[in-house]
């Protein structure tokens, strides 16, 4: 059967600040910018979730999109909308919270509910014109 890319687009509004607590202030300012703002900042987060498969001949899908948009409502969305995720969320207690760094970890929460048949990709925009892939490597 042919492959096929299905995507769903999902939206989260949280707030982080990036930073190392070794590094001194000026340094941290030089390298994290805007981002190293000791009151933290809001970022309006877009999402598109890829999953790559073959059609499956019954139901001519290749994952149904109402599941793939519950996973992502339960395990992206109510997870990191209207966080603080460098104190909310424990996986960025000790890890800058940069859309690489977050596009992981979605990648991660997704990857262990979805077949291990279909591929999985993440794109992650931080701002309209900033944004990260990442399928696993
Ligand atoms: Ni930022």
């Amino acid at each position: 059967m042919p492959k096929v890319t299905v995507h769903r687009k999902a939206h989260f509004n949280s707030a982080h600040r990036l930073y190392r607590k070794e590094w001194a202030d000026e340094k941290n300012s030089q390298v994290f910018g805007k981002c190293n703002n000791p009151y933290y900042h809001g970022h309006n987060y877009e999402l598109i979730v890829s999953v790559k498969g073959e059609i499956d001949p019954e139901t001519g899908f290749v994952m149904d999109l109402s599941i793939l948009r519950g996973l992502i409502k339960s395990e992206i969305e109510d997870y990191f909308d209207h966080k603080n995720l460098n104190i909310e969320l424990e996986e960025f207690k000790d890890l800058n919270p940069t859309a690489e760094n977050i596009s992981v970890v979605i990648y991660n929460k997704l990857r262990e509910k979805i077949s291990q048949d279909l591929e999985l990709s993440i794109k992650l925009y931080e701002t309209p014109r900033n944004f990260v892939t990442y399928s696993g490597e």
